[in-house]
């Protein structure tokens, strides 16, 4: 396959939904892995009634046994490209793992409920991905129920999110009154009960605007408004520019309905044409290794562990980033120098895992792991030692105290407290003068996967104390702290490397440390606020 390299990578299509829990992420992915031929019915992610499950479903279920909280991968071919939706929880899930994902894909689709507009999780994650300066496009979903004013949706995305938004299509009303979508991009409007699947899209006249043939439509007050919000649209909007789509800097918008099947078909025909193939990956040393690079390369984004339920495996989700991967295949671990035979991999698709056949840059692939990785580790073969960038560590907002229930059993409560952390779901930090166990997470759910997993694996029953909802900041400059710096409304802890910070209690006591301490530098490292 090696020959067809480019060609291979070229169909390559990875992206994430992120979203607003709620705002109808698992009822849209429903609905492409549907046109993507996964699913054959609607409600099978959903509707567990109908005993079917799909996809990111063995998560739910995973999620009942209290012991999984990370992402799926799903996998399916349309239209010639081969599709990867890297799923990122929400919920309780969300967790730093749902951040990293982001940093594994090439663009983001934003999911947005037209009634509620922005939402604070979907500018959470929007900040992660607009840092990456990937391709953001835009879905303003449930346009069958009564929303905000399209143009306040356009308009809220400047101004909450500094993207510009250029919608592709615009709502022929909402609501009960809901007709069609006017579709600038495809000139033609798409009806949204049509009489019959032929008669579901009217072409437009490309110099007139006019309906070619005839148009139900035309009488309608609510079409002569669409007919004028697009004529505000051509005078007053953005126009399209594909080079800041790439760049993050402008979002193509799309109305429409998940829920019933509207408006997504013509989103997912116009994402495949404009979402971009895998590009390069940046090295610490500045290099960009190519996608069509015959050596093979990639990065581990997450490990998860027990996703079989029959046996207690962790597996590291590597981000392939050039050549081919192939079962068996000997890589050197950039961390350690290591050479590993990857001999237990696996891919993501239906509901069973499958053997990964021929993954290149844009695929995922699963490693079995026996404890050689860790989050962020390069993996690659050739002679040439290649080490990605550092994935950012996430800012944990949740905090809690840890301690073993039984003092007795100091080594197992050691030894799964540092694996564990080492698989970057949690963060541990270590207070200044006593050396006690703090836990960060960007996510509450995490603490009890924790705590069940010290239970189940290492043995070790755990006191967990929440001292709650905190602020960090890292410290620059320690030296210019004095002995009263600390207390518990900024409690002094240290991080893995030894490094400074405060956990602040609030807002107001950041800054009546600020105010206090003028000289003394915070920062936030990688802030999710
Ligand atoms: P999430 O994954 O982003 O959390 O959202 P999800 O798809 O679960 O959707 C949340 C709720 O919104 C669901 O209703 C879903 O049916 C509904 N929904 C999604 N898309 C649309 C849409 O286009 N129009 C309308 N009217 N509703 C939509 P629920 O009642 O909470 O769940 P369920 O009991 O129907 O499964």
């Amino acid at each position: 396959m090696t020959d067809n390299l480019a060609q291979e990578v070229a169909k390559r299509r990875t992206f994430a939904i992120i979203s607003h829990p709620d705002a109808g992420k698992t009822t849209i992915t429903e609905q492409l892995l549907l046109f993507g031929g996964v699913i054959r019915q609607a409600g099978t992610v959903k509707g567990k009634k109908s005993g079917h499950f799909a996809k990111s479903d063995w998560m739910e279920i995973e999620k009942k046994r209290g012991i999984s909280v990370t992402s799926s991968v799903m996998q399916f071919d349309y239209q010639g490209k081969r599709i990867n939706i890297l799923d990122t929880p929400g919920h309780e899930d969300f967790s730093e793992d749902t951040y990293r994902t982001l940093m594994a894909v090439d663009a983001a689709v934003m999911v947005i409920d037209s009634a509620k507009g922005i939402e604070p999780q979907t500018k959470k994650l929007f900040k992660v991905v607009k840092k990456r300066g990937i391709p953001i496009f835009t879905f303003m979903n449930k346009l069958d129920r009564d929303g905000r004013e399209p143009l306040d949706l356009i308009a809220e995305l400047e101004d909450l999110l500094n993207i510009e938004g250029y919608p592709m299509n615009w709502p022929i009303g909402m609501g009960k009154g809901l007709k069609g979508l006017y579709d600038r991009e495809n000139n033609r409007i798409e009806l949204y009960r049509p009489q019959d699947d032929a008669h579901r899209f009217l072409p437009l006249d490309q110099t007139t605007g006019e309906v070619i043939g005839t148009n139900p439509l035309q009488d309608e007050s609510i079409y002569q408004q669409t007919l004028e919000d697009i004529d505000l649209l051509k005078e007053a909007g953005n126009q399209f520019d594909l080079t800041k789509v790439m760049h993050g800097e402008q979002t193509p918008v799309y109305f429409g309905s998940a829920l019933t099947n509207f408006g997504v078909e013509t989103f997912l025909n116009s994402f495949v044409k404009y979402a971009p193939a895998p590009s390069a990956y940046e090295t610490q040393d500045g290099e960009e290794i190519s996608p069509t690079d015959p050596n093979f390369s990639g990065f581990v984004f997450k490990i998860q562990a027990n996703m079989n339920p029959a046996h207690r495996d962790r597996i590291a989700f590597v981000r392939v980033c050039s050549g081919e991967f192939t079962k068996g295949m000997d890589v050197t671990l950039q961390r350690t120098g290591k050479k590993l035979r990857l001999n237990n991999s696996t891919e993501f698709m239906a509901d069973a895992r499958e053997q990964v056949t021929d993954a290149v840059a844009g695929d995922i692939v699963g490693l079995y792991d026996t404890g050689n990785f860790q989050i962020g580790d390069t993996i690659y073969t050739g002679k040439k030692v290649i080490a990605f960038k550092k994935l950012p560590q996430f800012t944990p907002e949740l905090f809690m105290k840890v301690t073993p229930k039984n003092v007795m059993k100091q080594k197992s409560f050691h030894k799964g407290m540092q694996q564990l952390v080492q698989e970057g779901a949690i963060q541990l930090y270590r207070t200044m003068n006593t050396d006690e166990y703090i836990l960060g997470a960007v996510g509450q759910l995490q603490f009890e996967v924790f705590q069940f997993r010290m239970q189940h694996e290492y043995n070790s029953e755990v006191e967990m104390t929440p001292i709650g909802s905190r602020t960090a900041r890292w410290i620059d400059n320690p030296d210019k702290l004095d002995e009263h710096a600390s207390s518990s409304r900024n409690l002094l802890v240290k991080d893995v490397n030894g490094d400074p910070l405060f956990l602040f209690e609030n807002d107001f006591a950041l800054r009546w440390f600020n105010d206090k301490y003028p000289d003394v530098h915070l920062t936030a490292r990688f802030q999710s606020e």
